[in-house]
């Protein structure tokens, strides 16, 4: 699908199956996200743009290489928070912005609880992460968020996306790539991707 970038490495494809797996547990499930999502950040990132810099070596100077631009990311709540650290743990001063979000049961459709956004958005590569795409309606309303306070550089990462999700995505934001770690087959009737992980906030937090 346009817009849309699968990760296909083996270690990535070889966690996500663990973690579809409904005999996962609750720490092995967090650990696995974690890892998945600094292994997909390790890929999405591969252009950014870096600047050189001088640096002494214990022997001489040289010249290596620093980003150019910061990175903010912006996990959606609640199930985005555990990725922010598989990021933190391959760009740990990035800035983080937090958005609050759940699905109305009913409706599907996101009701947003909490916004706060670092002020640099518009200079900065923003990585919007959630593990879920869906509907889309959670992911299209936090990048809409991200955009009004300035966001212009935008990517969405997550790890299972659905094709009606995906549509959604990029009739709103044509502009944002979206990255995941595999395209599922299509919602159920209750909004749930098929074959997909089921509820991720539950199984990540226990409720
Ligand atoms: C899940 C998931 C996404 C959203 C995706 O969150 O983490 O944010 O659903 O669905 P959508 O694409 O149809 O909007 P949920 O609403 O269950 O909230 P939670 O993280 O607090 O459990
Ligand atoms: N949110 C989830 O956590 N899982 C789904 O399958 C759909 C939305």
């Amino acid at each position: 699908m346009k817009g849309l970038l699968i990760v296909e490495h083996p270690l990535i494809q070889a966690k996500l199956t663990r973690l579809r797996d409904r005999r996962t547990d609750r720490l092995q499930f967090r650990q696995l996200l974690e890892e998945l999502t600094a292994l997909m950040v390790y890929e999405i990132t591969r252009d950014f743009p870096v600047r050189e810099v001088e640096v002494d070596t214990p022997l001489e100077r040289t010249t290596g290489v620093e980003l150019a631009r910061p990175v903010v990311l912006v996990p959606i709540l609640r199930a985005g928070i555990v990725m922010l650290d598989g990021v933190l743990s391959l760009i740990p001063n990035a800035r983080v912005g937090h958005i609050g979000m759940f699905r109305d049961p009913k409706t599907l459709k996101p009701v947003e609880y909490y916004v706060k956004l670092p002020d640099n958005l518009a200079e900065a590569m923003v990585i919007v992460v959630d593990p879920m795409l869906a509907t889309g309606g959670s992911a299209v309303a936090a990048v809409r968020r991200v955009k009004e306070h300035g966001g212009r550089d935008v990517r969405f990462l997550c790890l299972v996306a659905a094709p009606e999700g995906v549509r959604a995505f990029r009739r709103a934001h044509p502009d944002v790539p979206v990255y995941a770690a595999a395209l599922d087959r299509e919602l159920s009737d209750h909004g749930y991707i098929l074959p997909g992980l089921g509820d991720a906030g539950d199984r990540l937090f226990g409720t």
